[in-house]
Protein backbone atom coordinates (compact mmCIF):
# COMPACT_ATOMS: atom_id res chain seq x y z
CA UNK A 1 0.00 0.00 0.00
CA UNK A 2 1.03 3.45 -0.84
CA UNK A 3 0.48 6.26 1.19
CA UNK A 4 1.51 10.63 1.26
CA UNK A 5 3.97 12.05 2.70
CA UNK A 6 2.53 13.80 5.96
CA UNK A 7 1.88 17.54 5.26
CA UNK A 8 3.95 19.55 7.79
CA UNK A 9 6.97 17.97 5.44
CA UNK A 10 5.00 19.17 2.03
CA UNK A 11 4.29 22.20 3.86
CA UNK A 12 8.08 22.64 4.52
CA UNK A 13 9.51 21.46 0.93
CA UNK A 14 7.41 24.25 -0.72
CA UNK A 15 8.47 27.35 2.00
CA UNK A 16 11.60 29.41 0.93
CA UNK A 17 14.10 30.09 3.87
CA UNK A 18 13.23 32.66 5.70
CA UNK A 19 9.37 32.86 4.51
CA UNK A 20 7.00 32.43 7.60
CA UNK A 21 3.74 33.71 5.93
CA UNK A 22 1.21 31.33 7.19
CA UNK A 23 3.64 28.38 8.99
CA UNK A 24 3.40 27.98 12.39
CA UNK A 25 4.26 23.98 12.58
CA UNK A 26 7.93 23.50 11.13
CA UNK A 27 7.41 19.87 11.87
CA UNK A 28 10.49 20.28 14.69
CA UNK A 29 10.42 18.18 17.91
CA UNK A 30 11.28 20.24 20.58
CA UNK A 31 12.98 19.10 24.11
CA UNK A 32 15.63 16.91 23.07
CA UNK A 33 18.84 17.44 22.82
CA UNK A 34 20.58 18.03 19.51
CA UNK A 35 24.46 18.34 18.52
CA UNK A 36 25.48 22.32 18.11
CA UNK A 37 28.57 22.05 17.07
CA UNK A 38 31.91 19.86 18.17
CA UNK A 39 33.77 20.68 21.23
CA UNK A 40 36.40 21.69 19.67
CA UNK A 41 35.02 24.91 18.24
CA UNK A 42 34.58 26.40 21.12
CA UNK A 43 38.25 27.24 22.51
CA UNK A 44 39.36 29.72 25.06
CA UNK A 45 36.98 32.81 25.87
CA UNK A 46 35.92 32.62 21.80
CA UNK A 47 31.93 33.10 21.40
CA UNK A 48 30.68 30.77 18.41
CA UNK A 49 27.87 30.49 16.94
CA UNK A 50 25.13 27.74 15.79
CA UNK A 51 21.69 27.68 14.34
CA UNK A 52 19.42 24.92 16.29
CA UNK A 53 15.50 24.03 15.16
CA UNK A 54 15.97 27.99 13.49
CA UNK A 55 16.89 29.43 16.75
CA UNK A 56 20.40 31.51 16.80
CA UNK A 57 22.50 30.37 19.43
CA UNK A 58 25.83 31.92 20.77
CA UNK A 59 28.02 29.10 22.44
CA UNK A 60 31.11 29.23 24.35
CA UNK A 61 33.09 27.84 27.30
CA UNK A 62 33.46 29.16 30.81
CA UNK A 63 36.94 29.67 32.40
CA UNK A 64 36.06 27.02 34.42
CA UNK A 65 35.33 24.76 31.52
CA UNK A 66 31.22 24.80 31.42
CA UNK A 67 30.22 24.60 28.04
CA UNK A 68 27.18 27.36 27.40
CA UNK A 69 24.11 28.20 25.04
CA UNK A 70 22.46 31.53 25.01
CA UNK A 71 19.89 32.75 22.31
CA UNK A 72 21.71 34.95 20.43
CA UNK A 73 20.00 37.96 20.38
CA UNK A 74 20.04 40.50 23.63
CA UNK A 75 16.87 40.51 24.93
CA UNK A 76 16.70 44.47 24.93
CA UNK A 77 17.18 45.63 21.62
CA UNK A 78 17.95 42.14 19.77
CA UNK A 79 21.17 42.74 18.41
CA UNK A 80 23.59 39.11 18.11
CA UNK A 81 25.42 38.81 22.18
CA UNK A 82 27.71 36.94 19.27
CA UNK A 83 29.06 40.51 18.84
CA UNK A 84 29.92 41.05 22.45
CA UNK A 85 32.61 40.35 24.87
CA UNK A 86 32.56 37.40 27.30
CA UNK A 87 35.05 37.55 30.18
CA UNK A 88 34.93 33.64 30.88
CA UNK A 89 32.18 34.26 32.62
CA UNK A 90 29.70 37.31 32.07
CA UNK A 91 28.65 37.92 28.15
CA UNK A 92 28.48 41.72 27.52
CA UNK A 93 26.55 43.27 24.99
CA UNK A 94 28.03 45.20 22.18
CA UNK A 95 25.32 47.65 22.06
CA UNK A 96 24.47 48.80 25.82
CA UNK A 97 26.56 46.82 27.80
CA UNK A 98 24.87 44.74 29.72
CA UNK A 99 26.16 41.79 30.80
CA UNK A 100 24.61 38.45 31.06
CA UNK A 101 25.94 35.26 33.51
CA UNK A 102 26.71 33.28 30.64
CA UNK A 103 25.66 30.23 32.50
CA UNK A 104 22.16 31.04 33.95
CA UNK A 105 21.51 33.95 31.11
CA UNK A 106 20.61 36.10 34.42
CA UNK A 107 21.70 39.79 33.91
CA UNK A 108 23.73 41.32 35.99
CA UNK A 109 24.72 44.59 35.24
CA UNK A 110 22.71 47.55 32.87
CA UNK A 111 25.54 50.18 33.00
CA UNK A 112 22.71 53.25 32.17
CA UNK A 113 21.00 52.29 35.96
CA UNK A 114 21.30 55.47 38.49
CA UNK A 115 21.45 54.86 42.03
CA UNK A 116 17.49 56.23 41.76
CA UNK A 117 16.82 53.38 39.43
CA UNK A 118 14.52 50.91 40.58
CA UNK A 119 14.70 48.32 37.98
CA UNK A 120 15.39 44.44 39.37
CA UNK A 121 17.81 43.54 36.78
CA UNK A 122 18.21 39.86 38.25
CA UNK A 123 14.87 39.66 36.88
CA UNK A 124 15.94 39.61 33.37
CA UNK A 125 17.29 36.89 31.31
CA UNK A 126 18.43 36.30 28.07
CA UNK A 127 17.11 32.86 26.37
CA UNK A 128 19.18 30.45 27.92
CA UNK A 129 19.38 26.43 27.36
CA UNK A 130 20.85 23.53 29.03
CA UNK A 131 24.14 22.66 27.35
CA UNK A 132 26.16 19.93 27.97
CA UNK A 133 29.54 18.10 26.06
CA UNK A 134 29.70 14.52 24.76
CA UNK A 135 31.45 12.32 22.50
CA UNK A 136 32.84 15.52 20.80
CA UNK A 137 30.33 17.50 20.47
CA UNK A 138 28.02 20.67 22.65
CA UNK A 139 24.72 19.23 22.68
CA UNK A 140 21.98 21.75 23.78
CA UNK A 141 18.63 21.20 25.32
CA UNK A 142 16.23 23.18 22.67
CA UNK A 143 13.28 24.04 25.21
CA UNK A 144 10.15 25.15 23.61
CA UNK A 145 9.19 28.82 24.48
CA UNK A 146 7.32 28.78 27.39
CA UNK A 147 9.39 25.98 29.44
CA UNK A 148 11.44 27.09 32.24
CA UNK A 149 14.76 26.06 33.14
CA UNK A 150 15.02 23.73 36.40
CA UNK A 151 12.16 21.78 35.01
CA UNK A 152 13.46 17.94 34.25
CA UNK A 153 15.98 17.58 31.53
CA UNK A 154 16.83 14.12 30.60
CA UNK A 155 20.62 13.35 30.19
CA UNK A 156 22.19 13.87 26.52
CA UNK A 157 22.84 10.65 24.51
CA UNK A 158 25.89 9.20 25.13
CA UNK A 159 27.53 6.66 22.28
CA UNK A 160 27.80 3.35 23.87
CA UNK A 161 31.34 1.78 23.95
CA UNK A 162 32.49 -1.74 25.35
CA UNK A 163 35.89 -1.58 26.25
CA UNK A 164 38.45 0.59 28.10
CA UNK A 165 40.30 1.66 24.59
CA UNK A 166 38.99 2.40 21.67
CA UNK A 167 39.11 4.52 18.63
CA UNK A 168 36.69 7.19 17.97
CA UNK A 169 36.15 9.48 15.02
CA UNK A 170 33.25 11.92 13.61
CA UNK A 171 31.88 13.20 10.22
CA UNK A 172 29.63 15.59 9.20
CA UNK A 173 27.47 16.79 6.46
CA UNK A 174 25.02 19.75 5.66
CA UNK A 175 21.51 18.25 3.61
CA UNK A 176 20.02 20.94 1.63
CA UNK A 177 16.73 19.12 2.92
CA UNK A 178 13.74 19.09 5.85
CA UNK A 179 14.69 17.51 8.53
CA UNK A 180 12.02 14.76 7.82
CA UNK A 181 13.56 13.89 4.67
CA UNK A 182 17.30 14.07 5.96
CA UNK A 183 15.57 11.13 8.78
CA UNK A 184 13.66 8.75 6.51
CA UNK A 185 16.88 8.93 3.99
CA UNK A 186 18.65 7.94 6.69
CA UNK A 187 16.52 4.65 7.14
CA UNK A 188 15.39 4.15 3.86
CA UNK A 189 17.08 0.57 2.75
CA UNK A 190 16.11 0.52 -1.01
CA UNK A 191 18.69 3.11 -1.80
CA UNK A 192 21.71 1.64 -0.94
CA UNK A 193 21.96 -0.63 -3.92
CA UNK A 194 21.78 3.15 -6.31
CA UNK A 195 23.39 5.55 -4.20
CA UNK A 196 26.42 3.49 -2.23
CA UNK A 197 28.01 1.34 -4.72
CA UNK A 198 31.30 0.88 -5.09
CA UNK A 199 33.67 -1.92 -5.35
CA UNK A 200 34.55 -1.72 -1.38
CA UNK A 201 31.13 -2.38 -0.28
CA UNK A 202 28.53 -4.03 -2.58
CA UNK A 203 27.73 -3.43 -6.37
CA UNK A 204 24.53 -2.87 -7.98
CA UNK A 205 24.74 -6.58 -9.58
CA UNK A 206 24.27 -8.00 -5.93
CA UNK A 207 20.53 -6.82 -4.96
CA UNK A 208 18.85 -9.66 -3.63
CA UNK A 209 15.47 -10.18 -1.37
CA UNK A 210 15.93 -9.61 2.40
CA UNK A 211 13.90 -9.85 5.56
CA UNK A 212 14.57 -8.42 8.92
CA UNK A 213 12.96 -8.49 12.03
CA UNK A 214 11.84 -5.11 13.81
CA UNK A 215 10.51 -4.22 17.20
CA UNK A 216 8.97 -1.90 19.41
CA UNK A 217 11.01 0.27 22.09
CA UNK A 218 10.25 3.61 23.62
CA UNK A 219 10.23 6.68 21.23
CA UNK A 220 11.06 4.70 18.52
CA UNK A 221 11.89 0.92 17.00
CA UNK A 222 14.54 -1.06 16.61
CA UNK A 223 15.82 -3.47 13.81
CA UNK A 224 16.58 -6.95 16.04
CA UNK A 225 19.49 -8.41 16.60
CA UNK A 226 20.60 -10.06 13.30
CA UNK A 227 23.36 -10.96 11.02
CA UNK A 228 24.58 -8.21 8.99
CA UNK A 229 24.14 -8.35 5.45
CA UNK A 230 26.35 -11.33 3.52
CA UNK A 231 26.99 -9.35 0.63
CA UNK A 232 29.47 -6.47 2.53
CA UNK A 233 32.77 -7.08 2.60
CA UNK A 234 33.60 -5.65 5.76
CA UNK A 235 31.24 -8.00 7.75
CA UNK A 236 32.76 -10.56 5.93
CA UNK A 237 36.32 -9.85 7.40
CA UNK A 238 34.91 -9.16 10.89
CA UNK A 239 33.53 -12.93 10.90
CA UNK A 240 36.85 -14.08 9.98
CA UNK A 241 39.33 -12.42 12.39
CA UNK A 242 37.01 -13.22 15.05
CA UNK A 243 35.83 -16.92 13.90
CA UNK A 244 32.35 -15.62 16.06
CA UNK A 245 29.29 -15.11 14.42
CA UNK A 246 28.61 -11.21 14.01
CA UNK A 247 25.22 -8.97 14.90
CA UNK A 248 23.94 -5.82 14.55
CA UNK A 249 21.39 -3.71 16.19
CA UNK A 250 19.94 -0.84 14.69
CA UNK A 251 17.65 1.62 16.63
CA UNK A 252 16.01 4.49 15.36
CA UNK A 253 14.72 6.80 18.11
CA UNK A 254 13.13 10.01 18.28
CA UNK A 255 13.58 12.72 17.37
CA UNK A 256 16.73 11.77 15.26
CA UNK A 257 19.25 9.25 16.43
CA UNK A 258 20.30 6.09 14.57
CA UNK A 259 22.24 3.73 16.80
CA UNK A 260 23.90 0.89 15.29
CA UNK A 261 25.83 -1.94 17.51
CA UNK A 262 28.23 -4.44 16.12
CA UNK A 263 29.64 -7.32 17.76
CA UNK A 264 31.48 -10.30 16.88
CA UNK A 265 33.53 -11.82 20.06
CA UNK A 266 35.44 -9.01 22.35
CA UNK A 267 35.34 -6.91 18.74
CA UNK A 268 32.49 -4.30 18.77
CA UNK A 269 31.89 -1.13 16.44
CA UNK A 270 28.98 1.42 17.58
CA UNK A 271 27.59 4.44 15.82
CA UNK A 272 25.54 6.90 16.27
CA UNK A 273 23.75 9.53 13.73
CA UNK A 274 21.59 12.52 14.14
CA UNK A 275 19.93 14.52 11.64
CA UNK A 276 19.49 17.96 13.19
CA UNK A 277 17.16 20.35 12.32
CA UNK A 278 19.02 24.05 11.17
CA UNK A 279 16.46 25.37 9.23
CA UNK A 280 13.15 23.98 7.62
CA UNK A 281 14.99 23.93 4.44
CA UNK A 282 18.68 22.23 5.80
CA UNK A 283 19.89 19.84 8.35
CA UNK A 284 22.97 18.39 9.37
CA UNK A 285 24.16 14.82 9.31
CA UNK A 286 26.44 14.41 12.25
CA UNK A 287 28.27 10.93 12.43
CA UNK A 288 29.68 9.10 15.45
CA UNK A 289 31.94 5.46 15.49
CA UNK A 290 33.97 4.45 18.07
CA UNK A 291 35.65 0.88 17.86
CA UNK A 292 37.93 -1.54 19.00
CA UNK A 293 38.59 -3.56 15.94
CA UNK A 294 42.59 -3.26 15.46
CA UNK A 295 42.40 -3.84 12.21
CA UNK A 296 40.59 -0.80 11.43
CA UNK A 297 42.56 2.76 11.29
CA UNK A 298 41.04 5.86 11.70
CA UNK A 299 42.31 7.26 8.44
CA UNK A 300 41.03 4.37 6.16
CA UNK A 301 37.27 4.28 8.33
CA UNK A 302 36.77 8.07 7.08
CA UNK A 303 37.81 7.33 3.67
CA UNK A 304 34.98 4.84 3.64
CA UNK A 305 32.69 7.09 5.82
CA UNK A 306 33.32 10.62 3.53
CA UNK A 307 32.23 8.52 0.31
CA UNK A 308 29.36 7.70 2.11
CA UNK A 309 28.13 10.70 3.36
CA UNK A 310 29.04 12.36 0.21
CA UNK A 311 26.86 9.90 -1.81
CA UNK A 312 23.94 10.18 0.55
CA UNK A 313 24.45 14.33 0.53
CA UNK A 314 24.65 14.53 -3.53
CA UNK A 315 21.83 12.66 -4.00
CA UNK A 316 19.81 15.03 -1.46
CA UNK A 317 20.81 18.31 -3.45
CA UNK A 318 19.68 16.60 -6.53
CA UNK A 319 16.49 15.57 -4.81
CA UNK A 320 15.92 19.48 -3.31
CA UNK A 321 15.61 20.31 -6.70
CA UNK A 322 12.40 18.31 -7.39
CA UNK A 323 11.07 19.18 -3.88
CA UNK A 324 11.25 22.84 -4.71
CA UNK A 325 8.18 22.32 -7.12
CA UNK A 326 5.96 20.49 -4.34
CA UNK A 327 5.58 17.33 -5.78
CA UNK A 328 3.11 15.05 -4.50
CA UNK A 329 5.31 12.03 -3.05
CA UNK A 330 4.88 8.22 -1.48
CA UNK A 331 5.97 5.59 1.03
CA UNK A 332 5.07 2.43 0.15
CA UNK A 333 5.51 -1.34 2.00
CA UNK A 334 8.07 -2.61 2.65
CA UNK A 335 10.86 -0.67 2.03
CA UNK A 336 9.31 2.36 3.30
CA UNK A 337 7.73 1.37 6.46
CA UNK A 338 10.56 2.71 8.57
CA UNK A 339 9.28 5.89 7.24
CA UNK A 340 5.54 5.67 8.35
CA UNK A 341 6.63 4.51 11.46
CA UNK A 342 8.82 7.87 12.05
CA UNK A 343 5.82 9.82 10.74
CA UNK A 344 3.71 8.01 12.89
CA UNK A 345 5.49 8.21 16.16
CA UNK A 346 6.76 11.61 15.72
CA UNK A 347 2.57 12.29 14.89
CA UNK A 348 1.97 10.33 18.15
CA UNK A 349 4.70 12.42 20.70
CA UNK A 350 3.13 15.52 19.73
CA UNK A 351 -0.40 14.55 20.17
CA UNK A 352 0.67 13.20 23.83
CA UNK A 353 2.01 16.34 24.82
CA UNK A 354 -0.54 18.11 23.65
CA UNK A 355 -3.47 16.12 25.23
CA UNK A 356 -1.04 14.93 27.91
CA UNK A 357 -2.85 11.63 27.11
CA UNK A 358 -0.29 8.54 25.78
CA UNK A 359 -0.43 7.46 22.40
CA UNK A 360 -0.34 3.44 21.52
CA UNK A 361 2.75 2.90 19.76
CA UNK A 362 2.49 2.42 15.92
CA UNK A 363 3.74 -1.10 16.23
CA UNK A 364 1.57 -3.69 18.28
CA UNK A 365 4.79 -6.21 18.29
CA UNK A 366 7.38 -7.58 16.04
CA UNK A 367 7.25 -7.14 12.66
CA UNK A 368 8.98 -8.95 9.85
CA UNK A 369 9.59 -6.56 6.72
CA UNK A 370 10.82 -7.75 3.46
CA UNK A 371 12.48 -5.87 0.71
CA UNK A 372 15.29 -6.15 -1.81
CA UNK A 373 18.35 -4.36 -2.23
S1 LIG B 1 20.80 45.74 22.82
FE1 LIG B 1 21.99 44.67 24.21
S2 LIG B 1 22.32 46.04 25.79
FE2 LIG B 1 21.02 47.11 24.50
FE1 LIG C 1 22.61 6.45 2.34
Amino acid sequence: MSEAIPTILQQANGLAAGDTTGETDLGFLWDFWYPALRSTEIVGSRLATAMLLEVPLVLGRTSDGRAFAMRDSCPHRGIPLSYGRFDGKTVECSYHGWRFDACSGQCVEIPSLTSQDKLKVDRIFAGHYPCEELDGYVWVYMLATGLRLGETVPAAPKLATFSAKYKITRLACDLPAHVDHGIIGLMDPAHGPFVHQSWFWRSRGSIHEKQKQFEPIPNGFRMSPHSPSSNSAPYQLLKKMTGEPVTTTIDFVLPNRRLEEIRSGKLWFTSQTTVTPVRRDLCRIDFVAAWNLFFLPVSIFRIFGKTFLRQDQETMIQQSEGLKHNPHLMLIDDADRPAKWYFALKANLMETRRTGVPVAHPMAGPVTLRWRS
